[in-house]
């Protein structure tokens, strides 16, 4: 019995559970996968050749990576994401990296986990409009494709298992070693004095980690910071007035690759995003709602920039993704 209490623990240690409220963390060693997906290594070549591939989009002009790309971490640098027939799509494209360890998908979670979420952008008319009846039949038409869906699953190609090839591949895009890792990890000279300054604001005056803490930095939950007020947010997929134009704590690794910012991409660099949070805080709130935060106030401005740095630091070795070979 006490084993089995141990043994509990344990995975809730791993799955970075049980880092107190309110604290920075590194990643958990070991990254969680599904029961019913679990990780293998034939399963992620797998899906690491359909991220890139073409042939999952209905003009077969456009992969997982034409968004989400290896050169840009992940992301594609522009304020909000450029879909079927060039079509600006109404949101920011966020990274990929460690999304492993997210508890909700999406800006506005309405996704719970990756397999769920795979099918989303391929079938979607606005991203990369492919019929996903039609897709495992043009995949099955590969031979290569035909012999390795045998392979991993043990039979043909299906939109679920296209779905599950996918995520376990996403699944290995951690980043780790970064400077707070390090820092966190004991090596006291990890983070310059500037990012040491910023870390101290970070954790105390300022007052970030209240929503950006734990391994990710983000807490999952939403907030009403007041970017903008036309996207709803998490509103838009409960229909309550109280989640209107709420947004999920977007993780904070590897910020400083993912520019421009916010669920919009109205802010272009880190400088913008601090300064948001000192100057830019709006005052009025449609719908009589309030703001999760208010402009910081018993912070200088002058120690904006040591926030950046903290924010800076926060980058880790990226696994190096290269586009495979088409099968
Ligand atoms: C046309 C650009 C585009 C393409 C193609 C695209 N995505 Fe995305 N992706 C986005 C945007 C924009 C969002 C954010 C949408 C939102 O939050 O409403 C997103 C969000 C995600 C998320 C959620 C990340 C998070 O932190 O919550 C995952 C996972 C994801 N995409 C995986 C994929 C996969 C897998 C593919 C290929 C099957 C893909 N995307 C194709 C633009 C794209
Ligand atoms: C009340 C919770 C909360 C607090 C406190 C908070 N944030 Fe945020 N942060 C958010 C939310 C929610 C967003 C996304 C807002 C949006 O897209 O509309 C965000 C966005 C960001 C982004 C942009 C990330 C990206 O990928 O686009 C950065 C950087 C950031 N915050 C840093 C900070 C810093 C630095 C502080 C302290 C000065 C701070 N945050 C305080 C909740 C919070």
């Amino acid at each position: 019995m006490l084993m089995f209490r141990c043994g509990i623990l344990w995975v809730a240690i791993l799955a970075g559970a049980f880092v107190p409220a309110g604290e920075l963390a590194p990643l958990p060693e070991r990254v969680p996968e599904p029961k019913e997906n679990p990780t293998t290594e034939a399963k992620v070549a797998l899906g690491r050749q359909l991220f890139f591939d073409v042939r999952l989009s209905g003009r077969n002009d456009m992969s997982c990576a034409t968004c989400h790309d290896p050169a840009k971490a992940l992301a594609d640098g522009l304020a909000k994401g450029k879909g079927f027939g060039g079509k600006t799509l109404s949101r920011n494209t966020p990274t990929l990296f460690n999304v492993a360890f997210q508890i909700s998908l999406f800006w506005d979670g309405r996704a719970k986990t990756l397999e769920e979420q795979a099918l989303g952008p391929i079938a979607s008319p606005d991203e990369m409009h492919q019929e996903i009846e039609a897709l495992p039949a043009e995949l099955e038409a590969v031979p290569d494709y035909a012999r390795q869906f045998r392979d991993v699953f043990g039979g043909p190609a299906t939109a679920e298992r296209v779905a599950q090839a996918l995520a376990a591949y996403e699944r290995t895009l951690v980043t780790r070693r970064s400077p707070l890792d390090r820092y966190l990890a004991g090596e006291k000279d990890a983070l310059s004095a500037e990012a040491k300054r910023g870390r101290e604001l970070f954790l105390g005056d300022a007052g970030c980690v209240r929503c950006h803490n734990g391994p990710l930095l983000s807490d999952g939950k939403f907030y009403r910071v007041g970017v903008d007020f036309r996207d709803k947010g998490l509103g838009g997929v409960t229909g309550k007035k109280e989640d209107l134009y709420k947004f999920r704590t977007p993780a904070l690794r590897d910020v400083a690759r993912t520019a421009p910012y916010m669920h919009d991409g109205s802010l272009a660099t880190l400088d913008d995003v601090v300064r948001f949070y000192f100057r830019e805080v709006p005052s009025v709130v449609p719908d009589g709602l309030a703001l999760d935060i208010e402009p910081l106030q018993n912070v200088s401005l002058m120690e904006a920039p040591d926030i950046v740095a903290f924010l800076e630091a926060l980058s880790g070795e990226a696994p190096k993704e290269e586009k495979p070979k088409a099968p």
